[in-house]
C-alpha cells in the first residue's frame, strides 16, 4: 500500500519526504500557505520523487484542459486534480488522451469511480471522512469502489482521502486500497502506540540498573 501526504506545507512534507510515496494538495490546502500555487507545486516536487496532485480551478472541460497542461508543465510528476463532474470527465479524456495522469476528486460512489475510470482517470480520490460527517459510512464506499474496479481492467488507482484519524489509514489497508493520502499529524500517529513507549522505557530503566558490561 502506498502512503501519501495530503498536504502543501514544505516544512509537513520535507519532514515525512523519506516516508511518503506521493503528495495530494487540494485549493484549501494551497490557499492556507499564501505562497504562488505553481511555486508550490514545483518546491513539493523538488522534495517528493511521487505523483502529486495539483487540482485545477476551472469549471468548464476546455479551461480545465488548458489549466491542467499547463500544470504538468511544472514537472513531470504532476498529476492534474479534477472534479467529479461532466465537464470534469470529459477534461479527464483529454488530458489522458495527452498521456497526462488525472486524479479525479471529490468522489463519493462507486458509479462516479467507475466513470472516472472509464475516462481514464489514472486515480480516483473517494472522501471518506466526509462521507462520515454527514453519517454515511466512508469505507463501505472506498469497499463498493474497489468491488466495482475490481471486476474489470482499468488502470485506475484509489486513493482513500479525507482520512481523519488512523483508523481509516488501517481500514484502507485491510480493503486493499492502493493509496491513502494522509495528513501530517495523521501520519505521525502511524508510528506510535503506548505499549511502544512503555516498552522501550522500561528496557532503558532495566538496562541502566543492571549496568551490563559493553561488549568488545
Ligand atoms: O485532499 C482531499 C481531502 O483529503 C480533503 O480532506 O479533511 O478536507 O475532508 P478533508
Amino acid at each position: 500500500m502506498k502512503l501519501y501526504i495530503d498536504s502543501a506545507n514544505l516544512d509537513e512534507i520535507r519532514d515525512l519526504a523519506w516516508l511518503v510515496d506521493g503528495v495530494t494538495t487540494n485549493p484549501s490546502l494551497v490557499a492556507r500557505e499564501k505562497v504562488p500555487f505553481e511555486e508550490t507545486i514545483a518546491r513539493i516536487c523538488e522534495l517528493v520523487d511521487g505523483p502529486v496532485s495539483a487540482e485545477v480551478m476551472s469549471l468548464v472541460a476546455d479551461d480545465m484542459v488548458r489549466e491542467g497542461r499547463a500544470l504538468a508543465r511544472i514537472h513531470p510528476n504532476v498529476v492534474i486534480k479534477v472534479p467529479m463532474t461532466e465537464e470534469g470527465m470529459k477534461a479527464v479524456q483529454a488530458l489522458s488522451a495527452d498521456k497526462v495522469r488525472t486524479n479525479v476528486t471529490l468522489v463519493f460512489s462507486a458509479n462516479q469511480a467507475l466513470v472516472a475510470a472509464k475516462c481514464g482517470a489514472s486515480f480516483v480520490s473517494p472522501f471518506v471522512g466526509r462521507v462520515d460527517d454527514v453519517g454515511g459510512g466512508g469505507m463501505d464506499m472506498v469497499s463498493d469502489i474497489l468491488d466495482v474496479l475490481q471486476n474489470y481492467v482499468f488502470p485506475t488507482e484509489v486513493i482513500v482521502a479525507s482520512v481523519r484519524h488512523p483508523r481509516h489509514v488501517f481500514e484502507a489497508a485491510a480493503l486493499g486500497a492502493e493509496i491513502a493520502t494522509v495528513p501530517h499529524a495523521i501520519l505521525k500517529q502511524l508510528f506510535r502506540h503506548p505499549l511502544t513507549d512503555a516498552g522501550i522505557e522500561r528496557f532503558l530503566k532495566d538496562w541502566k540498573a543492571a549496568k551490563p558490561p559493553a561488549s568488545a
